[in-house]
């Protein structure tokens, strides 16, 4: 993993996106299949699986739990579910590497269980904020230690959970669902109101796996006590990925591309509302309904972009896509204003700082503020940036090179493979000029 090689990218300038290309499943629907189907009584195949480090790290936590799970084989994977209350204490701790979503989630969860587990994870992971999640269990009966709010994270096993109101203090899709899971074993109601719609990805698999979920505007109210039953999961490709593909079709003359079989959950659309206020050319085709989730294919043809002040509320709905977005700006004519993204600073890596040192040695106006960035359209140029280790980065500044004036080096790209396994090998499919490097 990430310790023990690295990678670095290098892209040559040009190009334009063209063809048609499915990227890999949703990451966040991935996690949750694994939790959830662990969970039901049954068995539950998913299709779709994202093969990624993260979602990978949390099949490895509920393998080490006692669950039996086969594959995954081509993105197939069996759970054979033990029930609400099968789960069996690991023998070691359970490392999730970099990966938020599996920490968060797997805390409310675990808060619930009769033994003791200890979550750990890599550098990046360990640096990031957890009191978000150890305050509303605390509250709720849970004993966490940490290491001063960050991981490891030590959950104390057989402690009787009470339902909680909790008003979420960041609109946070982990901090929901992590207490709604929570909930699940917690005496009573456990409701959750948030600041802004966030992804609701867990309340529509808990539905469809026939645990009952009450949304009211913006509370989500479960009951514990209830029962999970295995279903077939289809997952959907990742418009989190799909994101490079779009905002470089966007930024490179002659590019007509469709991404086909996008989840476009309401909730994860930001990125098509904030590119179309820019001006890009986008539509969608065969649009349907899988396991609950909305998709479809979405094609996007070269249109030039305009800066624009991006509405606040569209931020929680586009909250990954921010780097990408960056390059968009980068590539438009005129300023593009982003306020309210404080979250930002504590992803994988602070994405406003590593977006903006970058984007300055291409040579662009890229100013960070306390909550967001202040970008003024150029002339991308060439030279070396880091990702942070961090995925997200790393992409943004590969779909860059569409735009660039010369070549552009990306270092320690390792971590694409926590979300984007193969992005090197679709991305040249599609017709940017990329080569992986391993150190
Ligand atoms: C996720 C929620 C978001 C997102 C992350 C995945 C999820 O994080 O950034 O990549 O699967 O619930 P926050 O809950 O911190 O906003």
């Amino acid at each position: 993993m990430t310790s023990e090689h690295n990678s670095k990218y290098i892209v040559q300038p040009g190009g334009s996106l063209t063809g048609e290309l499915r990227v890999p499943g949703d990451k966040s629907i991935s996690h949750r299949s694994i939790m959830l189907g662990s969970l039901a009584e049954g068995v539950t195949e998913v299709t779709g699986f994202l093969e990624g480090e993260d979602a990978l790290a949390t099949l490895a936590a509920f393998r080490a739990m006692g669950v039996k799970i086969e594959g995954p084989e081509a993105g197939r994977v069996i759970i054979h579910g033990v029930g609400m209350n099968g789960l069996q204490q690991p023998e070691k701790d359970l490392y999730v590497g970099n990966s938020g979503t599996s920490i968060r989630l797997l805390s409310g969860l675990l808060a619930g269980q009769s033994f003791n587990v200890t979550l750990t994870g890599d550098k990046s992971l360990s640096g990031r904020p957890m009191k978000r999640v150890t305050d509303p269990l605390t509250v709720m009966g849970a004993t966490i230690e940490s290491n001063e709010g960050k991981p490891p994270l030590t959950i104390k096993g057989g402690k009787s959970l009470q339902g909680i109101h909790y008003e979420l203090p960041m609109a946070s899709a982990q901090v929901k669902s992590c207490v709604l899971l929570a909930g699940m074993y917690a005496e009573g109601k456990t409701s959750v109101t948030e600041p802004a719609p966030t992804r609701d990805h867990t309340e529509r698999m808990l539905t469809g796996m026939g645990y009952q979920v009450e949304v009211d505007g913006d509370t989500v109210t479960i009951e514990g006590g209830g029962k999970l039953t295995a279903t077939t999961i289809d997952v959907p490709a990742d418009i989190s990925s799909a994101t490079f593909f779009m905002v470089g079709a966007a930024i490179s003359p002659g590019s007509d591309i469709t991404l086909t079989h996008v989840g476009i959950n309401p909730t994860r659309i930001g990125v098509i509302n904030i590119l179309k206020l820019m001006g890009a050319d986008i539509s969608l085709s065969n649009e349907a309904i899988t396991g609950g989730e909305p998709v479809a294919d979405i094609r996007v043809r070269y249109a030039p972009l305009t800066g624009i002040t991006i509405p606040e509320d569209q931020v929680p709905l586009a909250i990954d896509e921010f780097p990408a977005l960056f390059v968009a700006a980068a590539c438009a004519e005129g300023t593009t204003v982003l306020t309210g993204a404080e979250e930002l600073r504590v992803k994988e890596s602070d994405r406003i700082q590593a977006m903006a040192d970058g984007l300055q040695i291409l040579g662009i106006d890229a100013r960070p503020t306390a909550d967001g960035i202040v970008i003024t359209g150029g002339t991308i140029g060439s030279g070396d940036v880091e990702s942070h280790d961090d995925h997200r980065i790393a992409m943004s500044f590969a779909i860059a090179g569409l735009q660039a004036g010369g070549t552009i080096q990306i270092n320690n790209c390792a971590n694409v493979a926590t979300s984007f396994p193969d992005f090197v090998g679709l991305a040249n499919k599609a017709g940017l000029m990329i080569e992986q490097i391993d150190e």
